[in-house]
């Protein structure tokens, strides 16, 4: 709060012309929204980012193919997406939802998005014949602002139970973790889940070889879809299979009542300790078989008398998935597009949080694992990548779809052929209108679409890209 003397004193600064102390930039703009933020060059108002004044980035998609069937895509007759083009335009897109290809059908109906966007590891990744794939060139505040504007748009047009994965590595991903708690709510953020990477074993680095990347799981309201996936029982240490085992069925602590009555016998509970399960507990595992009296075990209870034989339980065979997914692969090499994730990694991403005729979207689909993982389970999809390889890739990836593994039984081949899909581009746009923006809206325009850093001056940098 201002007292008079702040007041006085800043009118005094404006009267004469001087500038005002920055330790006076929170009472006269307090910042209402949020706790904390991550402060970077260049960071735009999300209002700005929605804003529909910016129509030229609304880009017109056109069908260039449909595979599998002839039908215009329309909810009715739905018909999955493969869109190429800039992601950021392709959600402007359907944020505004006004193209007749997706109007209606899109926005407010996405109940997962999977999204593995480049790193900003600085390197070029290419194919296996040396084409060209992706570039991760974009860095530090560049990135972080490239992904938030995506993630912003994500969020809107996802539907209220929906549900976002975004695989990141320690380049970035602790950055975009702040930012998903701006842009989703902190009390939104549901699990951080560690996956392998490429496995390295270089020597005499003065560090640890990366290991690991992390998948930011975050629900766009508290009201999403959560179906809980079982796993073989695994060894937390070495991740080998495991056979359930026999384990004493008590816990450190006392609680009342403390005595539970096991096979017709009341038993009281090791000193200091109480029964893990409640009675109905106890009973309904006494009935599958999984309640026994280690009869080579003696215990003082907490009554002081001396117990031979002390009640046990035996383990599920299954247990929940926790947020270590290091039973999967990393990456897999199937498709020779460059950081391809694994199917499987996918089957669980997708099975754990939608729902058979669920829609999936993958804005950096790459080699299409998400929608060839979404066709394999049922699920409805949209695609989008910027780059030719990756559109090649998928295309191919799917009309071959029944002779790749199937995800129920991945000893046998699918052997189904892909729902009807169609080919869209976005990004033909109506140049009547770029030519008629002011020269600032130009440049960013160009600077937008070509990816282009602020340092490269602009006339040089727009001649390289063509
Ligand atoms: C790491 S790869 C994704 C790999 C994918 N998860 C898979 O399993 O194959 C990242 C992809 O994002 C795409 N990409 C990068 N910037 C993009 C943009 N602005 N719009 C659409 N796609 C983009 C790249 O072309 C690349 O194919």
């Amino acid at each position: 709060m201002l007292n008079q003397y702040d007041i006085e004193y800043i009118i005094k600064c404006l009267k004469d012309g001087q500038s005002i102390p920055t330790e006076y930039k929170y009472s006269l703009f307090p910042t209402i929204q949020k706790e904390y933020e991550l402060a970077y060059a260049g960071k735009m108002r999300k209002e700005d980012i929605l804003s529909d004044t910016d129509e030229i980035s609304n880009v017109p998609l056109q069908i260039e193919k449909t595979y599998n069937g002839d039908e215009h895509p329309s909810l009715d007759n739905w018909k999955n997406l493969l869109i190429f083009g800039d992601n950021l335009q392709v959600l402007k897109t359907i944020y505004y939802d006004k193209d007749p290809i997706i109007s209606k059908n899109i926005k407010g109906k996405i109940k997962l998005v999977y999204i593995d966007p480049p790193f900003g590891t600085g390197d070029e990744y290419d194919g296996n014949k040396g084409q060209s794939a992706y570039s991760a060139k974009r860095k530090g505040a560049d990135f972080v602002e490239f992904l938030r504007r995506r993630l912003i748009l994500l969020r809107e047009v996802m539907a209220d139970d929906g549900v976002i994965f975004v695989r990141l590595d320690y380049h970035f991903g602790h950055y975009i973790k702040v930012i998903m708690d701006e842009v989703f709510g902190k009390n939104n953020f549901r699990n951080e889940i560690i996956i392998n990477r490429f496995k390295r074993q270089l020597r005499n680095l003065n560090q640890f070889n990366h290991a690991t990347d992390v998948l930011y799981f975050y629900s766009k309201t508290e009201n999403y879809y959560f179906n809980e996936i079982l796993i073989k029982r695994i060894c937390s240490f070495c991740g080998a299979e495991k056979e359930p085992q026999w384990r004493g069925m008590h816990s450190p602590g006392l609680r009342q009542p403390p005595e539970r009555t096991i096979m017709g016998k009341v038993y009281y509970p090791p000193k200091g300790r109480h029964w893990s399960y409640t009675q109905e507990k106890i009973n309904a595992l006494f009935e599958e078989g999984r309640i026994r009296i280690g009869e080579n075990t003696t215990y003082t209870n907490i009554l002081d008398e001396k117990v031979v034989g002390c009640p046990e339980y035996l383990q599920t065979e299954e247990i929940p998935v926790d947020s270590n997914w290091t039973d999967l692969k990393g990456y897999v090499f199937a498709s020779s597009y460059p950081t391809e994730n694994p199917e499987e990694l996918l089957k669980r991403v997708i099975e754990c949080c939608t729902q058979e005729g669920d829609l999936v979207m993958d804005c950096f689909a790459g080699s299409g694992t998400t929608l060839a993982v979404a066709e394999k389970l049922n699920r409805k999809w949209i695609g989008c990548d910027i780059g030719k390889l990756s559109m090649y890739t998928i295309q191919k990836r799917l009309l071959e779809i029944s002779k790749s593994k199937d995800m129920v039984n991945p000893k046998k081949k699918y052997k189904r052929n892909a729902r009807a899909f169609a080919v869209v581009t976005a990004g033909l746009y109506d140049l009547g209108k770029v030519f008629s923006l002011t020269e600032d809206k130009y440049k960013s325009f160009v600077k937008n679409l070509f990816d282009i850093e602020d340092m490269i001056p602009l006339q040089k940098a727009v001649k390289r890209s063509f």
